[in-house]
C-alpha cells in the first residue's frame, strides 16, 4: 500500500476533509481499521444455544457467527470457498450446516466443508479439508461481547479495551447479574462517510443545538428537572465530562449532570406507574436498584471502530461505501429484571435515542454534503479543548479528559485512527 502523509491530514486542531471523501483511503481502512484491530462482532445472547448463528459484517466483510455443537463460537467468512457466493442469506437462526444456493456445496457450523456435490470430476487428491469456509484467525468474548480480528497476534480483548473496560463493566453490571441480553434490532441508513458517527460519538456540543426540538418539547412539557435538560443552559458547568480512554475508545458521562436519581429524571413513559408499582411490592428492598436500570445508563461509551453504547442500546456501525454507512440499534434486555423492567427498556429506548436519532444522521448528511461540495475549504475543526486537556493515568491507561462541550473524544479517536492507518496490517483468514 502507498504511503500517506497522515500527518498532514490529521492535525490535534484540524482533520482533513479527504479522509471522509477520498475511496482509496477508505479501501485501506476496511483492513487496517476494520481487519486488523478487534472489532465487535455480536453478543453471545444472540447465539446461546448449541448451532445457533447470526450474521453480521466485519466492515465490509460478511461473516456467519456460529456457536457449534460443543459451544465453541466461530466466526466465519460468508463467501462460498467454490465461487464466491455469500452462502448464508438469513439474518440469524440454528442451523448444522449451511448449504450455497450457487452449487450446493455445504459446510458444517465450524466452517469445514462437509458435502461436495457429484464429486466426480474434481482433480486427483482434491482435498475437501481445504476447501472450507474461511474464518477469522482471532475470536474473543469478553463478558459475552464477542470480538474479532484478522490478525492473529492482537492483544487480548480486556487488555486492548484500555480505559473503556470499566465503562463497559458498569453497562453490563447495571443489569442483575451482568446477564445482559440482546433483543430487537432497527436500521438507519445515512449518506455519510462512517467517522461522522464518530465525530459525533463523543460531542457533547451538539446536544444543545441539533436535538434543540426535542430538548424545548422536554422542557415545555415536564419542566427543568427530566434528562436531557442538563444540555439546556451551561453544560461544562454541570460536571459532565468526555474522555479518550485510548485505542480510540471514547467516552462521555452524563451522569454527573442529573439532577436526580435515574429513575426520578426519566421522562414518563407509558406503564410507568404501573410498573413501578408492580416492581415495588413484588420486589421489596430490591425495588429501587431495580428501576434505576429502566432508564438509560447515562453514558456514551465508544468502542473503536464500531460499537457505540448508548443509553441501553448498542449501535454497531457498519460502512458501506466511502459515503454510505449503516446504524444497527439493538436494544440489551437485563435477562435477570422482572419483565417490567424490560418493558420500560423497551419504552425508554422509544424516547430519546429513537427520536434523537434522525437528528444525528440528518446532521451526518449536512457534513458529508459540505464536505464532498466545497473542495476550496479543506478543514474541520477539533480544537476546541485543546489547550486544557487534561491527560493522567487511570489503572494503568493514560486518559485524556476535557469538559463535555470539547473535543477530546475526536481527537482521541482519530490519534488511534492515524496510528492504525500508518501501521503495516498484519491480517489473514485461516
Ligand atoms: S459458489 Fe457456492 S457452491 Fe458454487
Ligand atoms: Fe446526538
Amino acid at each position: 500500500m502507498e504511503t500517506r502523509d497522515l500527518d498532514a491530514l490529521v492535525y490535534p486542531d484540524r482533520v482533513h476533509r479527504s479522509i471522509y471523501l477520498d475511496p482509496e483511503i477508505f479501501e485501506e481502512e476496511m483492513t487496517k481499521i476494520f481487519a486488523a484491530n478487534w472489532v465487535y462482532l455480536a453478543h453471545e445472547s444472540q447465539i446461546p444455544e448449541p448451532n445457533d448463528f447470526i450474521t453480521t459484517e466485519m466492515g465490509r466483510r460478511p461473516l456467519i457467527i456460529t456457536r457449534d455443537a460443543n459451544g465453541q463460537i466461530h466466526a466465519l467468512v460468508n463467501r462460498c470457498a467454490h465461487r464466491a457466493s455469500t452462502v448464508c442469506q438469513e439474518a440469524c437462526g440454528n442451523a448444522k450446516r449451511f448449504t450455497c444456493g450457487y452449487h450446493g456445496w455445504t459446510y458444517g457450523n465450524d466452517g469445514a466443508l462437509v458435502g461436495l456435490p457429484f464429486p466426480k470430476g474434481y482433480p486427483e487428491g482434491y482435498d475437501k479439508s481445504e476447501h472450507g469456509l474461511h474464518r477469522l484467525p482471532s475470536v474473543e468474548s469478553y463478558r459475552g461481547f464477542i470480538f474479532g480480528s484478522m490478525n492473529p497476534d492482537v492483544e487480548d480483548v480486556a487488555t486492548w479495551l484500555a480505559g473503556a473496560k470499566e465503562y463497559l463493566d458498569y453497562f453490563i453490571d447495571r443489569a442483575p447479574n451482568g446477564n445482559i441480553q440482546v433483543r430487537n434490532k432497527h436500521r438507519l441508513t445515512f449518506r455519510g462517510n462512517w467517522k461522522l458517527a464518530w465525530d459525533n460519538a463523543g460531542d457533547g456540543l451538539h446536544a444543545s443545538f441539533a436535538h434543540k426540538s426535542f430538548a424545548l418539547l422536554n422542557e415545555a412539557r415536564y419542566g427543568g428537572k427530566k434528562s436531557l435538560s442538563q444540555f439546556k443552559h451551561t453544560p461544562d458547568d454541570t460536571g459532565m465530562f468526555g474522555e479518550d480512554l485510548g485505542n480510540g475508545h471514547i467516552f462521555v458521562d452524563q451522569r454527573p449532570g442529573l439532577s436526580g436519581t435515574f429513575w426520578d429524571t426519566q421522562r414518563p413513559i407509558p406503564g410507568r406507574e404501573h410498573a413501578a408499582d408492580t416492581v415495588r411490592s413484588e420486589q421489596g428492598d430490591k425495588a429501587d436498584a431495580l428501576l434505576e436500570a429502566a432508564p438509560g445508563s447515562m453514558i456514551n461509551l465508544s468502542i473503536f471502530p464500531n460499537l457505540l453504547i448508548k443509553g441501553n442500546q448498542m449501535e454497531i456501525l457498519t460502512p458501506k461505501s466511502v459515503n454510505e454507512s449503516e446504524l444497527h440499534l439493538w436494544i440489551c434486555a437485563a435477562a435477570d429484571a422482572p419483565d417490567e423492567i424490560n418493558t420500560l427498556r423497551m419504552r425508554v429506548a422509544e424516547d430519546f435515542p429513537t427520536l434523537g436519532n434522525p437528528d444525528d444522521i440528518e446532521i451526518y448528511e449536512r457534513c458529508q454534503q459540505g464536505l464532498e461540495q466545497v473542495p476550496e475549504i479543506e478543514w474541520m475543526d477539533t480544537s476546541k479543548g485543546l489547550d486544557v486537556e487534561e491527560v493522567f493515568e487511570r489503572d494503568g491507561n493514560t486518559i485524556h479528559r476535557g469538559a463535555v462541550t470539547h473535543d477530546t473524544p475526536i481527537r482521541g479517536y482519530l490519534r488511534e485512527w492515524k496510528r492504525a492507518m500508518a501501521a503495516d496490517p498484519k491480517v489473514k483468514l485461516v
